[in-house]
């Protein structure tokens, strides 16, 4: 028989495929970004002003195209060269990614801005706008230049609204004379959005638009092949396996040419191996690790990590529902009721019904969960709540992230 200790010990011994295993996780900024080099030559072309001739123009690109494209990825690796490269000619440059569907608001977006440079301005007490002179003031005191990237920023105009994308955007228009010290980049998933906007506000934005289509299966085996350089012990994995995965997702061979579903595919084909203790990762770990990375799961947990905690609480409540009903739609009603339960379990305060109504709406624009209003049934209308995707998949994330949330929280807070 096996002893317990035994289990132990050949868990803890195991070697691992893994040498680095962070290089295949989401937030990881890639050393190189093959096949996107054109839209980094074009950022160059538009921003080289920033070094050229630091201060004359604040400038305001886009970068469009769906998830999992290389939006983000391509937007860090522009701000970190960028920044050395400034630096070589003796300008301090700094690179600002805010992300909106964290900061959704105009006051935590201008809030994060200044925490990123590190500008002593108090972030209570001060509107946006006075919040904004005091950066600029700090900026010009400390000759300090900044690209600021807006991430998720359809997000941001559909929630935040035009006055508050104009302000970002018209920055430097009530003040023609100043040092333009702050240039802008914009990050979102479609154009229609930006529909919302008054058509000036949106011509200024529209300016330089920088198209990412979905990858190509041989694309996907480049980007591919360059992490597992980074991120496998030499000899683990073959490139019949990046080849297996390129092709599952490459958008010439049918797949959603998402480069973060076909890394997150190679992470879970490792852990797969690292799991049976083989020492190489094969074609039927890849095929158990697609069963786990369903499209929408995917897409989701990128949004996940930036919900607020009872978002996140709600979110479990409609999964809870929906597994108890077998049924497609749960009611809000029943939702808030469930949501209610859950926090007493936690041990937090629910928050008022108006405030759930509006954390539903958000859960719903960031295209977690579906809602739609009822017909007429004989309890009247009511919000219908659905979630497309597997629910069991979904859950881990959530859990996992409420955890989290409730641990980093000071004791006794709300
Ligand atoms: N051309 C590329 N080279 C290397 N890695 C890439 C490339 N494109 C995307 N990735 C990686 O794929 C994942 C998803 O890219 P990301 O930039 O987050 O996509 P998007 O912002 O368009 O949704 C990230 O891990 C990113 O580092
Ligand atoms: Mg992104």
């Amino acid at each position: 028989m096996v002893s317990a200790r035994d289990v132990l010990e050949s868990v803890i011994n195991r070697v691992s495929v893994f040498k680095n295993k962070e290089v295949l996780y989401p937030e990881y900024v890639p050393k190189r970004l093959p096949h996107r080099e054109e839209q980094l030559r074009k950022l160059a072309e538009i921003y080289k002003v920033m070094i050229t001739a630091p201060g004359s123009a604040s400038m305001r690109a886009m970068l469009v195209g769906g998830v999992g494209v290389g939006k983000t990825a391509t937007a860090r690796v522009f701000g970190r060269e960028l920044r050395a490269l400034a630096r070589e000619h003796g300008i301090e440059l700094r690179y600002v990614h805010v992300n909106c569907h964290r900061d959704r608001t105009l006051y935590e977006v201008v809030a994060e801005i200044v925490r990123q440079i590190g500008a002593p301005v108090p972030l209570r007490g001060l509107s946006p706008r006075e919040m904004m002179l005091a950066l600029m003031n700090f900026m010009e005191k400390n000759d300090i230049y900044a690209l600021v990237t807006l991430d998720e920023f359809d997000y941001f105009v559909s929630v935040a609204g035009n006055d508050a994308v104009y302000f970002i955007v018209r920055l430097y228009d009530e003040y023609p004379d100043v040092k333009k010290r702050i240039s802008f980049l914009f990050i979102a998933r479609d154009l229609s959005s930006l529909s919302y906007l008054d058509p000036t506000t949106e011509s200024y934005i529209l300016k330089h638009v920088i198209k990412f289509d979905p990858y190509k299966s041989k694309e996907l085996f480049d980007i591919l092949a360059a992490r597992r350089d980074e991120a496998f012990y030499e000899g683990t994995v073959d490139d019949e396996v990046l080849q297996y995965i390129a092709d599952m997702e490459g958008v010439d061979k049918g797949g959603q040419g998402n480069a973060r579903a076909a890394i997150e595919a190679l992470l879970l084909a490792g852990e797969a191996a690292d799991y049976e203790g083989s020492h190489k990762v094969t074609i039927e770990h890849v095929r158990k690790a697609f069963s786990h990375v369903h499209e929408d799961v995917v897409r989701v947990s990128e949004v996940l990590p930036y919900l607020q905690l009872h978002e996140l609480l709600i979110l479990k409540a409609a999964i809870n529902v929906l597994k108890r009903k077998s049924e497609p739609y749960a009611r809000i009603g029943e939702v808030e009721e469930e949501y209610r339960n859950i926090c007493t379990i936690y041990g937090v305060e629910p928050r008022k019904h108006t405030q759930v109504y509006e954390y539903v709406n958000n859960l719903k624009k960031m295209g977690v969960i579906e809602a739609k209003v009822s017909g007429k049934g004989f309890r009247g209308r009511s919000t219908l709540i659905s979630i497309y995707m597997p629910l069991d998949a979904l859950e881990k994330q959530v859990d996992s992230l409420i955890e989290k949330k409730l641990c980093g929280r000071p004791a006794g807070a709300k």
